[in-house]
């Protein structure tokens, strides 16, 4: 149900629960935001609820603080950074179901935006108790008269604020939610092709259920980042000092056979850029896949994979890209990420880049948002609703 099925929200208190999970550095002792994009994704739907009159009170975690509350996770500063955003003042309440919380909410008057300090600083939110978590979402339903469900990067978690409290109070989901899961309905609903699906990320461990489910609906899959010398040497290459799970060799050595019989093209990189280290952007050079020295590490795929990938995505009606080719932070190994998602700028069709390091990367390299079809503000969600598990935050809302 929409926003919209709540009826007349003026003057009434509406808890959204956003995923403000933002990457936080601190430089001398102030926090500083490196990306704010899930910040921005989350501004929609607050205005529209303060602009229909609606006492706001926004709840999200930030990290994964440990059921305590923990001033290396507070939410005062994304909170600030909402209040730039929105163009209004937010107040900001220093517990999440306390004094202050209550204080905040009753202060508000129509239209105004309070945000609820971190809500993984109660241990009930991540509970596995059931009874422990409820009697948290108890408390924060009491704070409000509906729920807008709209934290994305959230909703495949069964927690107290995304999951518990939409069981006690009128519910909708938000516009963010609904155009995330709309985008990747039409990855798995008879998607146009080709689909060209690009994985990458340090581990093929987090992603086996997706190139499970994958395997089955994509034509390609481009296979970089960490992920891909297990790939590599389960081909029977050796790595050098490379990211591998030994455990998963077996695991690639099935998928590129699966593939073979489904008759889905697996595309592995042919050259690699290594280094001495970690980062060590002096020592970065190119080599064959088949030739990577024992002493070096790969941290990025090289410029004539990254050629073959832009290649095999020029096509592309559909492609799903999740998880960086390679250490995009260091300028020396950003060149397959770059290359990469510009391809995916020029495809003809629905491009989606697949939350979390994917998203942060095409921000960080300088390109347009709007120049990709869909920008997940999901990674971990993402992933599981390609893998066709039920999302708690979802399935909670569409229950009769
Ligand atoms: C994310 O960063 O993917 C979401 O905010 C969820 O965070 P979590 O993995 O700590 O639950």
């Amino acid at each position: 149900s929409t926003i919209e099925s709540l009826g007349d929200l003026k003057g009434k208190r509406v808890l959204v629960r956003s995923d403000l999970n933002v990457p936080l550095e601190w430089d001398a002792g102030t926090p500083v935001i490196t990306d704010d994009g899930r910040i921005r994704a989350s501004v929609p739907t607050i205005r529209q609820l303060s602009e229909a009159g609606a006492r706001v009170v926004v709840t999200a975690h930030l990290g994964r603080p440990d059921g305590a509350p923990d001033p290396a996770y507070s939410l005062a500063p994304v909170a600030a950074r909402l209040g730039e955003l929105l163009g209004r003042d937010v107040a900001f309440a220093t517990d999440t179901v306390g004094e202050s919380a209550s204080a905040t909410v009753e202060g508000l008057g129509e239209g105004d935006v309070a945000v609820l300090e971190n809500v993984r600083f109660n241990s009930g939110e991540t509970s596995k108790d059931d009874a422990v978590r409820a009697s948290f979402a108890d408390q924060l339903a009491q704070l409000a008269d509906a729920f807008v469900s709209d934290g994305f990067g959230v909703v495949h978690r069964k927690q107290a604020s995304v999951y518990d409290v939409a069981l006690r109070l009128p519910s909708a989901m938000g516009g963010l939610v609904a155009t995330e899961i709309d985008v990747l309905r039409r990855l798995t609903v008879d998607p146009d092709r080709p689909y060209v699906v690009v994985l990458g990320g340090s581990k093929v461990s987090d992603k086996l259920g997706v190139i499970d489910n994958l395997l089955e609906k994509a034509d390609k899959l481009l296979i970089g980042g960490g992920m891909v010398f297990t790939f590599l040497k389960a081909q029977g290459l050796e790595v050098g000092k490379s990211l591998l799970e030994e455990d998963q060799l077996e695991t690639c050595t099935r998928y590129v056979a699966e593939a073979k019989e489904r008759g889905v093209e697996i595309v592995l990189p042919t050259d690699i850029v290594v280094a001495d280290s970690f980062g060590d952007e002096a020592s970065a050079r190119v080599v064959p896949a088949s030739e990577i020295p024992a002493e070096a590490l790969g941290l990025d795929i090289g410029p004539e994979s990254a050629q073959a990938f832009a290649a095999a995505l020029a096509d592309a009606r559909t492609v799903f890209w999740n998880g960086p080719m390679g250490v995009f932070e260091v300028p020396a190994f950003a060149g397959g990420t770059r290359v990469v998602a510009e391809a995916l700028t020029k495809v003809d069709g629905l491009s989606v880049v697949g939350g979390g390091d994917s998203a942060a990367a095409v921000r960080q390299l300088g390109f347009e948002e709007s120049a990709f079809g869909h920008i997940s503000t999901g990674g971990g969600a993402s992933l599981e609703y390609l893998e066709g598990k039920e999302l708690p935050g979802i399935a909670v809302l569409e229950r009769d």
